[in-house]
């Protein structure tokens, strides 16, 4: 049996994880929110260059990974190739879904919603010159959502002043924003509310299905060679290198499908 490893700063990747679940029921998969370094959208690229890949090393030789998702745009903007070059296993890296938002653009004119870190990144550059180039496209970044996002699966209301705050830039454009991409795997967790803020004439876009087809491709029509540790462990578990492993939190982790959540400070 083929398992991967899940990993974002937080509670993010649990929208890539409900994607890859549905496309993939039988798939093993771990979990790791690195807590205690959240939020990756405030730290310099050298910062995440340095922390991930060790981390990310030890982590998947820990639990047998035979693939990684770097559930997270901040890190995967950043240091995917950094990760790449430290692990003999397929790392999944997550690519904000500008492409898809300009093909379905009927005003010409897109929003992208991710970290401060991440719209600033020459990657995001490069990927609207290469799928976007003739649509117009306003880049905002929010530290702030991150937080909303993880008080939400916390069971804390979100903030409406926040979320009308976060949608104002986009809204009352000329031409109309029609489209916006969750350039951060936070942000689908909170897809209702920033709705609600936004009004029905947007569409958001977010790269969960994707990644989905892409861990489909990888696992199954290459058939990775299971590791031999990872056949006897049928539980799936989630990590977190912080301290909060309160019974709420549990139980999220549970929703998704992992039965414990363990921490790994101190
Ligand atoms: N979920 C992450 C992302 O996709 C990072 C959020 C953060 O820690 O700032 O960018």
């Amino acid at each position: 049996m083929v398992r991967g490893l899940i990993f974002d700063s937080g509670v993010g990747g649990l929208s890539v994880t409900q994607d890859i679940r549905a496309r993939l029921p039988e798939l093993k998969l771990d979990y790791a929110a690195d807590d205690a370094f959240r939020p990756y959208g405030n730290k310099s690229a050298a910062a995440l260059q340095a922390r991930l890949p060790g981390l990310l090393w030890s982590l998947s030789h820990m639990l047998g990974s035979d693939f990684i998702v770097l559930a997270c745009n901040t890190a995967s903007t950043t240091a995917l190739p950094a990760v790449r070059a430290a692990l003999d296993i397929p790392v999944i890296g997550v690519v904000p879904a500008v492409k898809p938002a300009a093909k379905g653009s009927q005003t010409g004119h897109i929003g992208v919603l991710g970290t401060p870190g991440t719209v600033k990144r020459a990657y995001v550059d490069q990927l609207i010159q290469d799928h976007a180039a003739g649509c117009r496209v306003s880049l905002e970044g929010s530290v702030a959502l991150v937080a909303q996002a993880e008080a939400k699966l916390k069971g804390q209301t979100p903030d409406r002043n926040i979320m009308a705050a976060t949608v104002k830039p986009f809204l009352n454009q000329s031409p109309p924003i029609d489209h916006i991409v969750l350039a951060c795997t936070h942000f689908p967790l909170l897809k209702d509310e920033l709705s609600a803020a936004a009004g029905n004439a947007v569409h958001w876009v977010d790269s969960g299905e994707a990644i989905a087809r892409r861990v489909e491709a990888v696992t199954v029509d290459k058939a990775l060679p299971p590791q031999e540790m990872t056949r006897e462990r049928a539980d799936q578990l989630a990590f977190t290198t912080g301290t909060d492993i309160s019974a709420m939190r549990q139980d999220v982790f549970k929703t998704y499908g992992f039965s414990k959540l363990i921490s790994l400070a101190g």
